[in-house]
């Protein structure tokens, strides 16, 4: 087995694109493993990491993960209900890059919008009501309403585009 689609996600958006991305790749060189049940094999060469962005950090599950990828090439892919700017991109990478094997090839991180939660864009909406000058509430609101389709098949496609260039 080549290749070793392994995610996390809470509501689903990492995973839209963990199966988008395995139907881009060869079906009988390719496992996908959602780590919510089970750990990576560690047998495969290529390790395509994927999780959505919970409160400003990386998920631990994703963290230990990293720890079994020693002589792998590794890439990511991360849903984000704010902004995927280069400065969060970079941000996220430097919250990944202390737990990186030394000896792994890493080749970089694709990241997209993520639809936040009806549950969580409601509570913000609840705390704007509380107070209607409460800006970071108010911004949080205009990020989810620009996430709220994502990811869609174009970040799919933009998805697997990243991921062709290291394989
Ligand atoms: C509790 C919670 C915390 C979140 N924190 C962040 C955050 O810090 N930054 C961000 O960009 N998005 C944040 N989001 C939005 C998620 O990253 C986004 O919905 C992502 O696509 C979820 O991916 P998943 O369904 O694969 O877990 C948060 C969502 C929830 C529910």
């Amino acid at each position: 087995m080549k290749y070793e689609i392994a995610y996390l996600s809470l509501s689903g958006n990492a995973e839209k694109l963990a199966h988008g991305i395995a139907d881009s790749l060869p079906h009988n060189q390719t496992l996908v493993t959602n780590l919510a049940h089970k750990r990576i094999t560690s047998k495969a060469d290529i390790y395509i990491i994927g999780f959505g962005m919970n409160k400003g950090t990386v998920p631990i599950d994703i963290i230990n993960t990293l720890d079994e990828l020693q002589g792998k090439r590794i890439m990511f892919f991360v849903t984000c209900g704010l902004d995927p700017s280069e400065k969060h991109q970079k941000d996220v990478e430097k919250k990944l890059f202390p737990f990186m094997p030394d000896d792994c090839d890493y080749c970089g991180l694709f990241m997209c919008r993520g639809k936040i939660p009806d549950n969580v864009v409601k509570a913000i909406y609840d705390k704007l009501i509380e107070r209607g000058d409460n800006q970071s509430a108010m911004k949080i609101l205009e990020e989810a309403a620009l996430s709220e389709n994502h990811p869609d098949s174009t970040d799919i496609e933009n998805a697997c585009a990243f991921i062709s260039k290291y394989i």
